[in-house]
């Protein structure tokens, strides 16, 4: 017969005491959570974040879905970086803003032109979202570029929203580089928000932890107006996890860890790409957990869509299509996200895989893009 083996109890280790009456909890998120959020933001800033500047989300896709909710609607102008997670123009689009992208020029290393920023602008804009570090390519904003379209901003009163879900997974940038990318609530500038989470840099997706925080006070009361809603509280079990992993003992090994992780497993994906300089070629990613890779045959991108259906199919690797996910009126032909900082065996065995189809399927069976 099996021996159940009691669910064993680390009571001095546990981030939730056994005995916690788990209620609705604390309405906004827990003081101590959002007192571990301050301090990691207050850090880098010459201003102190207080608390009650951050409010928790159940992720940071509740975190932008509600600021954009609540701070644009009809007859609102967006600004947005692209490429990016399709969520930041399509919620603003979706609630009746009109939305331009302000494209980061692929064959520049993915850098932004704030000379463009300015035209873009027009009297109804209400928000420019960055999206810092960026997916899918891995880029980042330097803090040279964050400063400038602060200037831009506060020239004319536009709130500025950073997703900075990637933060502080940086590893082919340091801290020590002038360039170094603060977080945009540092720069000194009243309309800043961003959102962040537990899922990315902190490798806690199932959790569901995200934030809003704003040096702006009126923009978390305008979320929490439209979050009560749909969300009374986060789980009081997430919110305990998540404290745990953002206390001063836990969060520095923490990041340690997962930046560590993906600079090991960046330099097994260089070593795949630049086996194969006859089919991809990328800009290297600087930070997050992404790269953006283009395929392509004799110069011309394939179709990215059929290649990761035939690379899923014939060798259970699962890459996404970049000109589906990512791209607007055909943008990323070619171009896959590979999502590289998994165990390392894992993405071991799925670039061998990978390297196997390439030899074997690659060339007779992938189309190129129409
Ligand atoms: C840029 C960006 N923002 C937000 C999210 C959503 O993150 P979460 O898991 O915290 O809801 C993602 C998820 O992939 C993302 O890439």
């Amino acid at each position: 017969m099996v021996k159940v083996e009691p669910f064993a109890v680390e009571q001095a280790t546990s981030p939730i005491s056994l005995s916690t009456k788990l209620t609705y909890g604390a309405i906004r998120g827990s003081e101590e959570l959002r007192g571990h959020l301050a301090r990691v933001y207050s850090a880098e800033a010459l201003r102190g974040l207080p608390h009650d500047n951050i409010l928790i989300t159940s992720g940071a896709i509740q975190a932008n879905f509600l600021l954009h909710y609540a701070l644009v609607g009809p007859g609102d102008h967006v600004i947005v970086h692209y490429p990016t997670y399709q969520q930041l123009y399509s919620v603003p689009e979706s609630v009746g803003a009109e939305v331009s992208l302000w494209k980061a020029r692929e064959n520049d290393g993915w850098t932004l032109d704030t000379e463009e920023l300015k035209s873009l602008i027009r009297p109804n804009t209400k928000l420019i979202v960055l999206n810092n570090p960026q997916n899918p390519t891995g880029a980042i904003i330097p803090r040279s570029t964050l400063a400038e379209i602060v200037n831009i901003a506060r020239s004319q009163s536009i709130t500025i929203h950073a997703d900075e879900v990637y933060r502080p997974i940086f590893h082919g940038v340091s801290p020590a580089d002038s360039d170094f990318p603060p977080s945009l609530l540092s720069l000194g500038y009243e309309n800043t928000v961003v959102t962040g989470s537990m899922s990315k840099a902190y490798s806690l997706a199932g959790i569901r932890v995200g934030w809003i925080a704003a040096r702006n006070k009126a923009i978390i009361e305008k979320c929490m107006v439209c979050r009560d809603y749909t969300t009374i509280s986060v789980s009081q079990l997430d919110d305990a996890v998540a404290t745990y992993a953002l206390a001063p003992h836990t969060i520095d090994n923490l990041l340690h860890r997962n930046i560590q992780l993906a600079r090991k497993n960046l330099e097994i994906l260089e070593k795949f790409v630049e086996a194969h300089t006859w089919a991809c070629e990328w800009i290297k990613p600087r930070a997050g957990t992404t790269a953006f890779v283009r395929f392509s045959r004799d110069g011309r991108p394939v179709d990215d869509v059929a290649f990761c259906k035939l690379l899923h199919d014939k060798v259970g690797v699962l890459v996404v299509p970049g000109s589906q996910c990512f791209g607007r009126d055909g943008d990323f032909q070619g171009y896959v996200r590979v999502g590289y900082v998994s165990e390392t065996e894992v993405l071991e065995q799925g670039l061998a895989k990978l390297s196997e189809f390439m030899r074997a399927g690659y060339v007779d069976d992938v189309p190129l893009a129409r």
